[in-house]
């Protein structure tokens, strides 16, 4: 298994390129699965989820070839509606494929995804969405097993106890896009990658109506086809970096992330001192008198994403003064801290809250990945410590940011990849 090695110290400064958002093209991959026929994807991120995704579609029967960032996907010959427990038990984001499925054949087994590492993830809101459109569904050994003669268009709420579910609303849209009739989602998530979504699904001929609000309407069609179109950049991977340059003092641009997207992120970043412009195609990222501490609660977009919690985390640690975050979404998500406290941080947690103490000197440790954004903040706490930090099990940072180690040096940082 690959180790990332980072000896801390360097500021960042130049030019990092955002690729294609991961949490928008893997539902718009399975997106794909509505219509017998050809759709090209670009802007689509190299990363082991988009890997798994196109694995799965294989195994339905969908021919696939990428080149560089775009992929190609012909469905025509899609016969199978069973996503395996092998692939699926490695992708939680798979469950996507079940409402595509569901619309297209009225039919799906989809393994159920079980457990995570950043706490529990029920499925209870896809359920109930699609059970809402007529499909019954059951859970048999280990499989979501959907059926439905006829999907009929109804009114949805996809309201849980932390809020609206993204992949959830996702799920419906898809189905009802092919459902007879019309179909509202109250309390839909609105994060941009159903935005992105719901675009690709109109140029496939759906009707869709308010993505992006938390009410969204569907008129089913009879019958949708295959389409073009480029993936938005990814806002997660662009405030990753946001945070590389600020803790580091950098300065930096991050070409292609899209300003309006980190709203959140931004007015954090800049309660902490961080400046941060538009500039050309990008931002622009710089510290000019230190760092300051804050306060962070993370909520559903357009709210500070959950999946910048940890690497702001890290940034907590080299400001002056206590910080809080609560974590509003999974109040579990804190597998990166005991890691962290081994690189000398002051965390103490109280339930899903952290209070951390800035001011922070940190040293460089052998640190072990436990997923996707946990692992993140580890190689952004190797960038400030002091000495050689080894993130091993870096796996899990493939899964989601796309050449990370060589990014990070094109902006100066002593890093490397220690393939094994
Ligand atoms: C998406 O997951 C993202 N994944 C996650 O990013 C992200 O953390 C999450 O949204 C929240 O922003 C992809 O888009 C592929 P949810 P999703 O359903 O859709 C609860 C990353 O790091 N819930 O919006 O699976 C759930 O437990 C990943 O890139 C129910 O209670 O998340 C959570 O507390 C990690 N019942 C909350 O809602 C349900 O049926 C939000 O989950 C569904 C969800």
């Amino acid at each position: 298994m690959d180790k990332i090695v980072i000896n801390g110290g360097n500021r960042l400064k130049g030019k990092v390129k955002i690729s294609g958002a991961k949490n928008s093209a893997l539902p718009i991959l399975a997106s794909t699965l509505l219509a017998p026929g050809v759709s090209v994807i670009r802007n689509v991120p190299g990363l082991r989820d988009v890997d798994t995704m196109m694995r799965i579609l294989r195994s339905l029967g969908a021919r696939i070839s990428r080149r560089h960032t775009e992929i190609v996907v012909d469905t025509t010959d899609v016969r199978s509606f069973t996503a395996p427990y092998e692939l699926v038990s490695t992708m939680r984001a798979s469950i996507c494929v079940l409402g595509p499925l569901l619309g297209r054949f009225g039919k799906a087994n989809v393994s159920h995804p079980g457990g995570c590492v950043i706490g529990p993830r029920p499925i209870d809101l896809h359920i109930k969405g699609l059970r809402k459109l007529g499909a019954e569904i059951t859970i048999e050994r280990g499989y979501i097993v959907a059926r439905a003669g006829e999907l009929k268009g109804s009114e949805i709420f996809l309201g849980g106890a932390f809020g609206s579910t993204v992949l959830g609303t996702a799920n419906c849209m898809m189905a009802a896009s092919l459902a007879k009739g019309v179909t509202t989602i109250e309390n839909a998530a609105c994060e941009p990658e159903i935005v992105d979504l719901a675009a690709f699904l109109g140029k496939m001929g759906a009707r869709i109506e308010g993505a992006g609000t938390h009410m969204v309407r569907i008129e089913g069609v009879n019958e949708l086809k295959g389409a073009e179109h480029t993936i938005i950049p990814d806002r997660i991977e662009a405030g990753t970096y946001m945070i590389a340059g600020a803790i580091t003092e950098g300065d930096i641009l991050i070409e292609g992330a899209i300003f309006e997207h980190l709203q959140a992120a931004v007015d954090k970043l800049e309660e902490a001192g961080v400046r941060i412009l538009r500039e050309g195609n990008g931002i622009k990222v710089d510290v000019e008198n230190g760092l300051k501490a804050i306060d962070v609660t993370t909520m559903p977009y357009p709210g500070f994403p959950t999946d910048m919690q940890a690497q702001i985390l890290t940034l907590m640690l080299v400001t002056d003064g206590i910080s809080i975050i609560t974590e509003r979404i999974y109040p579990d998500r804190f597998m990166h801290v005991s890691e962290l406290l081994r690189m000398g941080a002051s965390i103490i947690r109280e339930g899903s809250r952290l209070v951390v103490k800035g001011g922070a000197n940190l040293s460089g440790a052998p640190v072990m990945a436990s997923d996707l954004r946990a692992s993140a903040s580890l190689v952004l706490a190797g960038l400030v410590a002091e000495g050689e930090t080894e993130v091993s099990r870096v796996y899990h940072l493939d899964r989601g940011y796309e050449r990370i180690d060589e990014k990070l040096r094109g902006l100066g940082a002593d890093i490397k990849r220690i393939k094994s």
